[in-house]
């Protein structure tokens, strides 16, 4: 099962990074020069998705100018001679990718969210990418997930043990050993109130799901926070198909926070031959 489809939920109101997402969707903000919502788009597109589906609502319309062409500056940009920036512009969706925008009008959850995407999902299998994890890992998390989606059949989700303290705050999976980074999911519970979670491994924004998902969303009843949790209809799943859980090493950086948004920040900088030093000198005079 390799999806076509990658949905892309961002109609989240960014409260913890405000005021800078007050005007400027959260997605937009910048990890290094870019926004971060394009590592999640190009991590999808590494994986074969080729319909890129954003679900969002009138706070975000920005998105859509994002993933516009930007004929005039594209001009002057090669007017003045600056062909590589001017061709990095037009390339921000590769021939072949298409961008589709859905509006989510309520905040009624991540599971409603998919859900506003099912017409263009169209039976499809699909793939839902939380752009505020940022996730670095060789090869890409949602490839090795679309991998083992293609391998074993049914659906697929990215997990990473996290602290029993924080257990709260995500979608905690049990399920049955398969080997030593694979789980078969038998439950998931989202939000679970601390000291009753079933584990510590935390779902972390990356899934390959069945088209049958859509109708169990369609009649599920609100869950944690009296929202539609996709973690609930992954659980309703798991009882008639496989679902598997794959806790991959990877670099995690929550960037839904300003503490994840900074570390990525310097963690990437670090890599980039031309940042590099000044970083370093930075934390050095620091030490
Ligand atoms: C969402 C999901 C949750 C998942 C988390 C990962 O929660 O509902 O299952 O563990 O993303 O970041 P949110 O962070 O939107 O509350």
């Amino acid at each position: 099962m390799r999806p076509e489809v990658a949905v892309f939920p961002v109609a989240g109101l960014g409260t913890r990074i405000l005021p800078a997402s007050k005007a400027v969707p959260k997605e937009l903000l910048p990890v290094l020069d870019r926004p971060l919502l394009q590592y999640a788009v190009e991590e999808a597109i590494a994986a074969g998705c080729r319909t890129l589906v954003f679900v969002l609502n009138r706070e975000k319309l920005a998105l859509v100018d994002y993933f516009d062409r930007a004929l005039l500056l594209e001009q002057r940009l090669a007017a003045a001679g600056k062909l590589a920036l001017a061709e990095d512009l037009r390339r921000l969706l590769p021939e072949g990718v298409h961008s589709v925008f859905v509006l989510q009008a309520e905040p009624l959850g991540l599971g409603h969210a998919v859900l506003c995407a099912a017409p263009v999902i169209a039976g499809r299998p699909f793939a839902v990418l939380l752009p505020d994890e940022l996730l670095i890992a060789d090869p890409p998390v949602l490839s090795a997930l679309a991998a083992l989606a293609e391998a074993r059949g049914g659906a697929a989700l990215a997990v990473m043990e996290v602290p029993e303290a924080e257990t709260s705050r995500y979608g905690i999976v049990a399920g049955a050993p398969l080997g030593p980074e694979l789980l078969r999911v038998q439950a998931i519970v989202e939000k679970p109130a601390p000291g009753t979670a079933p584990s510590r491994l935390a779902a972390i924004g990356r899934y390959i799901l069945p088209p049958s998902i859509i109708p169990i969303l369609e009649k599920l009843p609100p869950g944690a926070q009296g929202e539609i949790q996709l973690s609930d209809a992954i659980a309703a799943l798991a009882i008639a198909e496989p679902v598997y859980a794959l806790s991959q090493p990877c670099e995690r950086y929550d960037c839904g926070q300003l503490a994840g948004w900074l570390s990525a920040n310097l963690h990437l900088a670090l890599r980039r031959e031309e940042l590099k030093a000044a970083v370093l000198e930075v934390l050095a005079r620091l030490r």
